[in-house]
């Protein structure tokens, strides 16, 4: 293949014919709030991710707000009649001098709920084999204090959740309690981990359905959790707190509200979008990112100046993203975009933000791992033929 006339994209947005014509009836139909089509959307993820506990929100970003949001305040026992149980075994919620240990490796929506929580945190290093978190690190810095862990499957690929599930035993052991994992999964719809979607390994997980995702929406989210308790107080408290499926005649007049919650949940029209891409999602859109991450794994291997990231057999990236490492960063991307091939960093560490001055550290894997990554186009919308000119690109060198 030639070099293209127009770049080929990093990312692009997947519409199916089906989303449109869904949204339309919905634009039409006289309600656009909250209604039926969010719900049929929430039993379609229920079979996606094979987990009866899921909730949609209005993005990614807000389901880790509400996610910290409630394990800062555990529910207190007088609101509902059963337990709090954020998990199941004691929690102790998060207090002013505890801390969340964090990936700095990740878009901001990661981190900033944590800090508009009033919540510290403390960086873990990344795992320079796969752009995820160290769980070396991960456990050498876990203390009494830390009372939760969250974690990106960086691109799609999963992270050892058998390994991070010793790390919180281990915890237990320690100090009397699990730090809750908090599994950031917005790059890995449809990646699975040990032969199952992940999403349903029993920890919390946020999903984004934004515009670039696997899974489009528009614009929404979703959380998946571990148990009906959750799903209950979280169902409440993306809507100011009011039980939706009260049947009241007048709901807009609510009863008593217990907890106060926030303006986060799904509308029909974002759900219609969502409900009408999903079965293209699954038959073509993962389907072609897996295939084209695959390609590149043979295709790549034993290329000079190229370092590709782990691919473990007992799991099966989703590949939002395909990064390698590459010797000679700059000289690399002058001579993909020379080629009209699009690469990035895609996210700048969270880091070196003034806002999270206060928290640096030293994470000498994250320094060097920033140094050489690279992510190269891997989407539905790339063509065998373009791949393969992608793969040659590289190995003619730069
Ligand atoms: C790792 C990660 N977390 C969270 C988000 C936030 O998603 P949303 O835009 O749905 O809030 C993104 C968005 O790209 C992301 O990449």
């Amino acid at each position: 293949m030639i070099k293209p006339q127009q770049p080929i994209q990093l990312f692009k947005v997947f519409m199916s014919n089906d989303a449109i014509n869904r949204t339309q009836k919905v634009l039409g139909s006289g309600y656009i709030g909250q209604g039926p089509v969010v719900e049929e959307f929430e039993k379609q993820l229920c079979d996606f991710f094979g987990n009866a506990h899921v909730v949609t929100t209005n993005s990614a970003t807000s389901s880790e707000h509400l996610v910290f949001h409630m394990l800062k305040r555990p529910q207190k026992k007088k609101h509902i009649n059963e337990a709090p149980s954020i998990s199941n075994h004691d929690w102790p919620g998060i207090n002013e001098h505890d801390h969340i240990l964090t990936t700095a490796l990740t878009c901001t929506a990661t981190n900033w709920p944590i800090l508009a929580n009033n919540i510290s945190l403390k960086w873990v290093d990344a795992d320079p084999n796969t752009c995820n978190m160290d769980l070396d690190d991960l456990e050498r810095k876990i203390t009494e204090k830390t009372k939760a862990i969250v974690v990106v499957h960086w691109g799609g690929y999963p992270l050892d959740l058998d390994r991070l599930a010793k790390i919180q035993e281990s915890a237990f052991n320690k100090y009397g309690f699990k730090p809750i994992i908090i599994e950031d999964s917005a790059h890995a719809f449809g990646s699975m981990y040990k032969g199952k979607p992940i999403g349903s390994h029993g920890n919390i997980c946020t999903f984004s359905f934004q515009a670039i995702k696997h899974l489009t929406a528009g614009d929404g989210g979703c959380i998946t959790f571990p148990n009906e308790d959750l799903v209950h107080r979280a169902k409440l408290l993306r809507w100011f707190g009011i039980d939706r499926n009260d049947n009241r005649k007048d709901f807009r007049c609510e009863a008593d509200v217990a907890e106060y919650g926030f303006k986060m949940h799904m509308n029909d029209i974002n759900a219609a979008i969502g409900l009408g891409n999903l079965p293209e999602v699954k038959s073509i859109v993962l389907k072609n990112h897996k295939a084209n991450g695959q390609y590149y794994n043979e295709a790549l291997k034993n290329v000079n100046g190229v370092t590709l990231l782990e691919d473990n057999p007992d799991r099966e990236s989703a590949y939002w993203l395909y990064t390698l490492k590459v010797e000679r960063h700059a000289d690399f991307v002058k001579k993909m975009y020379d080629a009209n091939i699009m690469v990035s960093r895609v996210h700048e560490r969270n880091d070196i933000h003034t806002c999270v001055h206060e928290y640096k550290s030293q994470l000498p894997n994250l320094d060097k791992l920033v140094q050489e990554m690279i992510c190269i186009p891997v989407g539905w919308w790339v063509t065998p033929e373009e791949r393969q000119y992608i793969a040659e690109t590289i190995k003619s060198g730069w």
